[in-house]
């Protein structure tokens, strides 16, 4: 079993690294300065998690209202199966809770396996289809929310 890594606030030193986990992580990457826009902004939750101070994975959400939305959730090839993607993903929905979120949406691509299992261990719920939402490859997105406020 893996060590746990560290989850904190992304700062402008960790967009290299980010967006480095990004390009290999997606068909469709975002670019460098559209993580680097996100940086401090009220809105949006962006965090890194490191081991040994190395970015290892990161997850970009948005909360507005009591309702929140799971832009982006990467983790680095070498790292993966080591509990960072469910560890991060715990973080956003704590930070969407003391923000008074009571729902986490996202959107995942129809054939990935790995993030589709991942949510749903973490008890997210299919709650509709967006055809051909994703470009390069076209393809289906299956919205998933999961209901996040104290019970
Ligand atoms: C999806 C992703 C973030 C998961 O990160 P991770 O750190 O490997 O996930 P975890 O180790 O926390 O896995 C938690 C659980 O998710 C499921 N899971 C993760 N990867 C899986 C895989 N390749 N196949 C099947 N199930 C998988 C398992 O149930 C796993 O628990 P287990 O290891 O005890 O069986 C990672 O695979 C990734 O970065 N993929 C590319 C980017 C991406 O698709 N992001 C999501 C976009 S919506």
């Amino acid at each position: 079993m893996s060590t746990s890594a560290e989850v904190r606030d992304v700062t402008p030193n960790d967009i290299d690294a980010v967006a480095a986990i990004e390009a290999v992580s997606f068909p469709d990457p975002w670019s460098r300065r559209a993580f680097a826009a996100l940086v401090g902004r009220e809105e949006v939750v962006f965090l890194v998690a490191t081991r040994d101070d190395r970015v290892v994975g990161f997850a970009v959400a948005w909360y507005a209202a009591d309702q929140g939305e799971l832009s982006n959730l990467a983790v680095d090839s070498a790292d993966r199966r080591g509990g960072v993607g469910a560890q991060l993903l715990e973080a956003v929905m704590d930070r969407g809770r003391a923000r008074g979120a009571v729902d986490l949406w996202l959107e995942v691509r129809e054939s990935n396996v790995a993030a589709r299992q991942l949510y749903q261990r973490q008890q997210f719920e299919e709650a509709g289809i967006r055809k051909a939402y994703y470009d390069a490859p076209r393809e289906d997105a299956v919205i998933m929310r999961r209901s996040i406020g104290r019970q």
